[in-house]
Parts: structure tokens; sequence; C-alpha cells
């Protein structure tokens, strides 16, 4: 049985692959400093799985404090690395706290996964590294040119990519697995773990399931005069669940020595653009429930449309994001109704 230590693991997506690890046989140490997520999520992992995972309070960047759980934990096999800060429009405010949260603590477990014989590691990417592409280039794959990132939180993610392949290259046992996320929504079937956005939602969904629960007056909708077929972007929005059992076949192919390449890089997506409108009234006509929408102006950084080629993933992986939206949009509606103890 193999030991994983997960950063960020009581987050949106380190929460659901905490779920599919154990439900695997892994041995999980969570690491987390709960700066977007709550204990109360670790009770909902042990709600799913009957045991209570390894837990520790720590900031990536704490060197000394990520030292002491590397000489606590001797056995951990690889690392998948969630922490991170996420927010888009926070990061063009706040760019060093970005480039501390995000730079830093990669180069902290670099080191300490360099000192203590740690040689894998899958990094959480973002399809936010191919900007808007050509449309000779969409569906997107994952030799797409990466394009100048918008954000500093975009930034992150690109230099991060880099100094994965700069260590890997200097470091010829490091197996690194770059995950490029598409948009991950839902909540876990069980309604126990789920994504708690901090304050008024920035994504979609959150937004959607808010409003639907009356907390917000109405949705926005950024945007009815893009070159799409109705008007609204264009995105891949793909399940959590389905993107946590990803994040377990690419470690279980690492740990298998079965990688073709010292750095592998993936595309998670479900291969298809969905748009804003669709989310709406696929959300609608599933749920039942009313969600007042208006039409505002166009939201400043947002892309068109962008979707995944996921074939290597499905390929290579064995995997594929195959959830219909109205089952996931239906996850996302029980596990809002959870929290705001809304009846049926
Ligand atoms: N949208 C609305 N109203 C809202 C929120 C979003 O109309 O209240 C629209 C956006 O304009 C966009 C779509 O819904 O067209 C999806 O927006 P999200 O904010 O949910 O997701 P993004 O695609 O903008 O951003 C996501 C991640 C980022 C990542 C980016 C990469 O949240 O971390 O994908 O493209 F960088």
């Amino acid at each position: 049985m193999s030991r994983i230590l997960v950063t960020g693991g009581l987050g949106y997506i380190g929460s659901h692959t905490v779920v599919e690890l154990m439900q695997q046989g892994h041995n999980v140490v969570i690491v987390d400093n709960l700066s977007n997520s709550t204990i109360e999520v670790l009770e909902g992992i042990e709600a799913i799985t009957n045991t209570k995972p390894c837990f520790e309070n720590l900031d990536c960047n704490d060197y000394v404090g990520m030292e002491r759980l590397f000489n606590s934990y001797p056995d951990i096999d690889a690392v998948i690395h969630f922490a991170a800060s996420k927010a888009v429009g926070e990061s063009v405010e706040k760019p060093l706290l970005y480039y501390r949260n995000n730079i830093g603590s990669l180069v902290v477990l670099l080191e300490l996964m360099n000192a203590h014989g740690v040689h894998n590691i899958v990094f959480s990417s973002s399809c936010t590294v191919y900007g808007q592409p050509d449309e000779k280039h969409l569906p997107v794959d994952e030799n797409a040119p990466i394009q100048k990132a918008l954000s500093p939180y975009g930034n992150t993610k690109q230099v991060n990519e880099q100094i994965l392949r700069d260590t890997a290259h200097a470091n010829k046992s490091l197996n690194v697995v770059l995950l490029r996320y598409f948009n991950p929504i839902g909540a876990h079937p069980t309604a126990l773990i789920g994504e708690l956005p901090n304050g008024i939602p920035n994504n979609l969904l959150p937004y959607v399931t808010q409003t639907a629960a009356g907390v917000r007056n109405e949705l926005k909708i950024f945007g009815d005069d893009y070159n799409t077929p109705d008007g609204s972007c264009i995105r891949d929005y793909i399940y959590v669940v389905d993107l946590a059992k990803a994040h377990v076949k690419a470690l279980q192919r690492m740990l298998h020595g079965e990688c073709d390449e010292q750095v592998e890089v993936y595309n998670l997506g479900t291969g298809h653009g969905v748009s804003v409108f669709e989310i709406v009234n696929t959300f609608k006509e599933v749920t039942g429930v009313n969600l007042p929408y208006v039409v505002v102006g166009r939201r400043e950084g947002d892309i068109e449309q962008v979707w995944a080629d996921a074939t290597k993933a499905n390929a290579k992986l064995n995997w594929k994001a195959d959830t219909p939206l109205a089952d996931v949009l239906k996850s996302a509606w029980e596990w809002e109704k959870k929290l705001r103890n809304i009846a049926e």
C-alpha cells in the first residue's frame, strides 16, 4: 500500500481526490492550512470512507513544519500538490500573495522531496496556460502553444510547470505529471463534500446554485455577444469526481513505472464545449428550480471559448470524464441544499 501526501487535501478538488485515493486503498496524509477550506471537510471524508485520514494543519511554505512532516512520514511514495490560491481577480490585486503561495510552496516541496528521496509528483495545472487558442487549435490538445498569462494566477501555473520541468531535467529520478484542468464542477454523490466558495462566488456553478437557493438575487451572465452559437462563452465543464479519478490513474501509472516521459502532461476535460446558457437551461430542467438571471457586459479577461481534446488522457490513463452534465448539475444542487438546509 502506498503513502500519498496530498497538499490542499481539504480543498474542493483535493478532498474529492482524497476520497478516491482512499477508496483505492492508498494511505493518505493531508496537508492543508485551512485558508480556503474548513476542518469539517475532514469529517465529510471520514463519513464517506469510514476512515479518518492523517491530517496536518500546515502551510506548505512553512519549511520547518514541512520538514518535520517529511520526517514523521518517511514512507511517502508520491505527492499530489493541490495547495494554491486560485482566484484570478484576487491575484491581480495581490500578486505577491499568489507568487508566495503558489511558487514558494512548490519550491519548498521539491526541496524536501529531493532531500527525502520522494520521486513522484502530480501537479494541479490549468487550461489557463493555453489562453484563447486559435480556432485551428480547438479543441485544445497538450501541444497547443502556451500563451502569455493574463493574470498573476495564470502566470504562477506556467512558472510552476517550468519549475517542475527544470527540476526534472536536473534530477533524472524525479517523475512529474502535469494535469491541466478545464472547469471542475459538481459535488460528491453523497453530498458530504463539495465546493465551499469563500464569500461571493467568482465561478459560475456556485453562483448558479447560490442563486437557486435564494442566497443571491440573480445570476449575472457575462456577455451574450460573443462569437459563439448562443453568444455566451463556452467552457469544458468536468465533474469533480471524474477529475479526482484521473489523479488516481495518473498516480498509479507513475508508481507502476508506466510513464513514457519523465514529465507527462494531460488535459483533463470532457472533450465537449458547453455555453453559459446551456448550463443555466440544463440546471433549470434537471432541478425544476427557478433561476433568475440577467445578461450583463463581458467580464474582463474572459476567454471566449475553450474546450479540451482529452484523447491523450483517455488513451494513456484509461480514463474518461463521462458523467452526464445533468447528473453533475444535480449533484451541485444537492450539495447546495445540504449546505443551506433546504428541503425538497
Ligand atoms: N460566468 C458568468 N457569471 C458568473 C460567473 C461566471 O456568466 O457569475 C461565466 C464566465 O463569464 C465564463 C463561465 O461562466 O464564461 C465560466 O466562468 P468561471 O469563472 O466559472 O470559470 P473560468 O473559465 O473563467 O475560470 C476557470 C477557473 C480559473 C482558471 C480558468 C482557466 O476558475 O481558475 O478557468 O480558463 F484559470
